[in-house]
């Protein structure tokens, strides 16, 4: 059995989406994700989407504290276009039902937070769940379209190219190109070859890489480490960012407590009641997230406590349930009533500032294969994220890509699919060792967050790097000898992300936004002030 279409998306949340829709517009979409339509980073987002709105507000100002926050690592070009299609994408999402908050005044402008290292309240939301309305909204818009269809409990395993056809000679100059991707079809346990003219890498972050993160569970960075082994470049993988407020608590699942919380007047506390972020910034609580996630990481070091507090007791009740429904409705169902309490939190990894390589229009390194959203590394973000700016160049971005391949398109439309061979089970056994899949994800995901977390040093980055080569030869051994499965698909792509941040993390000599290694404590533009880029070896 095999799956023919025009264009092949590769996940289903903003960056998925948003491409799906415009490209059907001339011609035949599928849609795979793994796990439910909604089920993605995109569906928990809280804060909500960065973009120029206010009258005191400017481009030039977005732009700037964009390029503050990557210190010294953005694209200028790309900054200044993802930031000036802003305002227009949010018109198109509110076109598709997205029902922003607005003022409560009687010009009814949308109301705009205010989020850590944003100099202008700029961040348009929907209370505190503004995720899930994108994305609940972005698939009814796709349900309607007669000629996308969505295949949920999908997991693509690795992308078709010229390694994959028999007896295929490439020759030198020539280009990599992509057919498309080998699917494995969860429920029915068979893997299918699904077969397109243009594919879309849209498959999100990478947070569950480390052992406490903000992402759920489908944040295992299967698009990247797919892109590599295809022959793309990868770069900018040290660069990961750990949201400060996580909560604490054993149920809590790190579930995020929003930045715009400290953006409404919230106080980071220790214990004690003692406030410290004074000591770390002249923004406080709104300073840029390393800085506060650092402070944080310091405090907690030094006190030996497990936690610190987020302290909004002194806003109005009423308030606090209005903007914040969803944090409030989990906190009190976990005992904590955020009205009263001071809310305990710790720092949690977040999101990938680096990823696949793209160009200003979402193309790859490889023909007909584009990267948007957090998968991809375009330029946007440098070496630190600003807040809430991640949706925005995923939706934008996924414009582009869809602009790009409407006409990329046009030009193959006639061009005929190869004969692409069916996955091979040759050599394929059962080892009837599984319980190895789990062993080495959660092995992984513990000496990550303790070797290659918020602080990091040359020596526990060498011993991080010693185990993952380890690991990572026993995982491709099984992964060879057994029938593949959702599991081992995962895992074996958390552990070559891990290996390619680990890789990341010792190439850059210096400390710079989100990446601190004690050391080299000083920034070194002289030598540094350039992208990190991994080739893979064909
Ligand atoms: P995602 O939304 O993560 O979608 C990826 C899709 O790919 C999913 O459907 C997944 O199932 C699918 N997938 C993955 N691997 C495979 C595979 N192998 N095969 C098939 N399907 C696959 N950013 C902001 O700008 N503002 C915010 O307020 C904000 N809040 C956040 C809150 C939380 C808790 C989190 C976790 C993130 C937040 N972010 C926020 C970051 C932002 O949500 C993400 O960067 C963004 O949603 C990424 O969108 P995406 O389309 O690239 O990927
Ligand atoms: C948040 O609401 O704090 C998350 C915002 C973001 O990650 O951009």
């Amino acid at each position: 059995m095999e799956i023919k279409t025009d264009f092949l998306v590769i996940g289903s949340g903003i960056g998925g989406l948003s491409y799906a829709l415009k490209v059907s517009e001339i011609g035949d979409v599928v849609i795979v994700t793994k796990k439910g339509d909604t089920e993605s980073n995109t569906n928990y987002a809280q804060g909500g989407i960065a973009s120029v709105f206010s009258k005191e507000d400017s481009f030039e100002l977005h732009i700037q504290d964009t390029q503050k926050a990557g210190d010294g690592l953005c694209n200028p070009g790309v900054v200044r276009r993802v930031v000036q299609a802003g305002p227009g994408c949010v018109e198109e999402l509110v076109g598709i039902g997205v029902n922003f908050t607005k003022k409560r005044d009687e010009d009814k402008q949308f109301d705009l937070g205010l989020e850590g290292g944003h100099s202008k309240n700029r961040v348009v939301h929907v209370a505190d769940f503004t995720g899930s309305e994108i994305e609940n909204c972005l698939v009814k818009a796709v349900k309607s379209k007669k000629n996308i269809r969505i295949l949920e409990n999908h997991i693509a395993i690795d992308l078709i190219t010229q390694h994959h056809l028999r007896d295929y000679k490439r020759k030198p100059d020539e280009k990599i190109r992509c057919w498309g991707a080998y699917v494995l079809d969860i429920e029915q346990n068979q893997v299918i070859p699904c077969l397109a003219k243009i594919t879309l890498l849209a498959t999100g972050g990478a947070g569950r890489v480390y052992l406490h993160t903000t992402n759920p569970s489908i944040a295992t960075g299967d698009g990247l480490a797919m892109a590599y082994r295809a022959g793309v470049c990868v770069a900018n993988l040290e660069f990961i960012q750990f949201h400060p407020t996580a909560l604490y608590h054993l149920k809590g699942n790190s579930f995020l407590i929003s930045e715009a919380v400290r953006g409404e007047g919230g106080i980071l506390r220790l214990k004690s009641g003692e406030t410290f972020m004074e000591k770390y910034h002249p923004r406080k609580e709104l300073a840029p997230r390393d800085v506060v996630a650092r402070a944080i990481d310091h405090e907690l070091k030094k006190s030996g406590d497990v936690c610190v507090y987020l302290d909004i007791t002194h806003l109005d009740q009423k308030f606090i349930k209005l903007r914040f429904p969803h944090i409030y409705g989990k906190c009190f169902s976990l005992g904590i009533d955020i009205t009263k309490e001071w809310i305990p939190v710790v720092p949690a990894a977040h999101y990938i500032c680096g990823g696949v390589i793209t160009d200003m229009e979402g193309k790859t390194a490889i023909e007909n294969l584009y990267a948007a959203g957090e998968v991809a590394c375009t330029g946007m973000h440098g070496a630190n994220r600003l807040a809430s700016n991640s949706l925005l160049e995923a939706v934008v971005f996924a414009g582009f890509s869809a602009r790009s391949s409407k006409e990329k398109f046009k030009s193959i439309k006639d061009f005929s699919l190869p004969v692409i061979p069916q996955w091979s089970l040759k050599g394929v056994f059962d080892q009837k060792e599984w319980v190895i899949i789990s062993h080495d994800r959660d092995w992984i995901q513990r000496f990550m967050w303790d070797y290659v977390g918020i602080v990091r040093s040359n020596r526990r980055l060498e011993q991080a790097k010693k185990r993952i080569q380890i690991l990572l030869d026993e995982i491709n051994q099984f992964y060879k000898v057994n029938p593949v499965t959702y599991d081992v698909v995962e895992l074996r792509n958390i552990a070559m992300v891990a290996g390619l941040i680990i890789e990341c993390a010792l190439q850059r000599k210096e400390s710079r936004g989100l990446h601190y290694n004690i050391d080299y404590p000083e920034k070194d533009d002289k030598n540094w002030l350039k992208d990190t880029i991994l080739r893979p070896s064909e």
